[in-house]
């Protein structure tokens, strides 16, 4: 039997990567494995305790909250409060972002950003859902409270970003910089154990990941690159947390595509504590994320905490693919 390395194993043997690492880093990564593990076990039970449903409220980006989308939220504010690892929080469940008093007058470098729970729509009927996280080095002088420019950082600027998914297991996906590495939560040991040593996304893949129903509403090169997909036999695949989705992608290889709609003419998913983040990671193992109009996520501006963007994420080789459709059919209005 191979022997297990656990998360906080890993985390610290890590550690050693960065010459003048000082330990916060690492507990900030080991305290979201703790939240993590909290969040997981009330989605498990969540048929059980009447937490499922609407919350009654909206959020900052005018979408209806569920309960567990609060109780997840909670649950990794406090987890990151009490341990002082951090300066300042920005969630997708918070208008502006909280300052967190340095502990035992400890101050940290860094911040974070999070989704608490991301495809929470599905959490009804029993359908995975994720959280998504970064970590950036603040940039606000460290005597004073963190500011808005330390969370409006570009996604090259994350020091570290993850998710775990809440699926048929529960999956901790993160990488500092140094390739991605996958930990699955065995239950029996309540720890997440290495279980995707340096993930690297196929170059090309059988799938590709949007919501079709939509696709009228899409412009006409999407619609274009979305036959070109048909046409070549590949298979739809569409949860509707782009988590999921992206994680299938991640060990598959695939495309996931959010473009711009009618009803979101920036796109829907959120630049700061969805697209940056996952991005980093799938360009962290190999892939490619680009905006519909063919930036690189990463090297977006953000101008306010829920900031939308368009994203294609996924395989090199078929984003290339996309950027080739988008460049031909843009240049070219008359096949509109
Ligand atoms: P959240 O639950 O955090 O608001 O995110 C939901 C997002 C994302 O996970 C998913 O890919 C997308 O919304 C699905 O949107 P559509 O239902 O419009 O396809
Ligand atoms: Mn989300
Ligand atoms: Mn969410």
């Amino acid at each position: 039997m191979n022997r297990i390395v656990t998360l906080d194993e890993f985390i610290i043997r890590r550690q050693k990567d960065f010459p003048f690492a000082s330990g916060e880093l690492t507990g900030l990564l080991r305290d979201i494995g703790v939240a993590a593990k909290i969040v997981n076990r009330e989605v498990n039970k969540a048929g059980l305790v009447s937490i499922l449903g609407v919350a009654g409220q909206e959020n900052p980006s005018g979408e209806s909250v569920q309960k567990l989308d609060l109780y997840a939220n909670e649950k990794l504010i406090d987890c990151l409060k009490n341990s002082g690892e951090c300066c300042g929080i920005a969630s997708e469940e918070l208008e502006d972002f909280i300052p967190i008093q340095p502990v035992a007058s400890k101050t940290s470098k860094y911040v974070v950003v999070f989704d608490p729970l991301d495809g929470s729509s599905n959490i009804d009927v029993n359908v995975s859902v994720g959280t998504i996280f970064g970590i950036y080095r603040r940039v606000s002088d460290p005597e004073s409270p963190c500011k808005m420019e330390d969370f409006l950082q570009k996604g090259t600027e994350l020091v570290a970003a993850g998710y775990v998914l809440y699926g048929t297991s529960t999956l901790l996906v993160y990488s500092t910089g140094r390739g991605v590495n996958g930990f699955t939560l065995d239950p029996t040991i309540g720890e997440f154990c290495l279980s995707h040593r340096d993930i690297q996304i196929p170059p090309r893949g059988g799938h590709y990941s949007v919501n079709q129903g939509y696709y009228l509403k899409f412009d006409v090169e999407m619609r274009r690159y979305i036959d070109h997909c048909s046409d070549m036999n590949l298979g739809l695949r569409y949860i509707g947390s782009m988590v999921s989705d992206i994680h299938r992608i991640l060990l598959n290889g695939g495309i996931f595509l959010y473009p711009n709609t009618r009803k979101y003419p920036q796109g829907k998913l959120r630049l700061v504590y969805e697209c940056n983040p996952l991005s980093f990671i799938v360009e962290q193992a190999g892939g490619k994320a680009i905006t519909c109009q063919l930036e690189r996520i990463l090297d977006l501006s953000a101008e306010h905490l829920h900031q939308r963007t368009t994203i294609a994420i996924g395989s090199p080789g078929m984003v290339d693919e996309m950027k080739a459709f988008v460049e031909r059919y843009s240049a070219a209005p008359s096949f509109r």
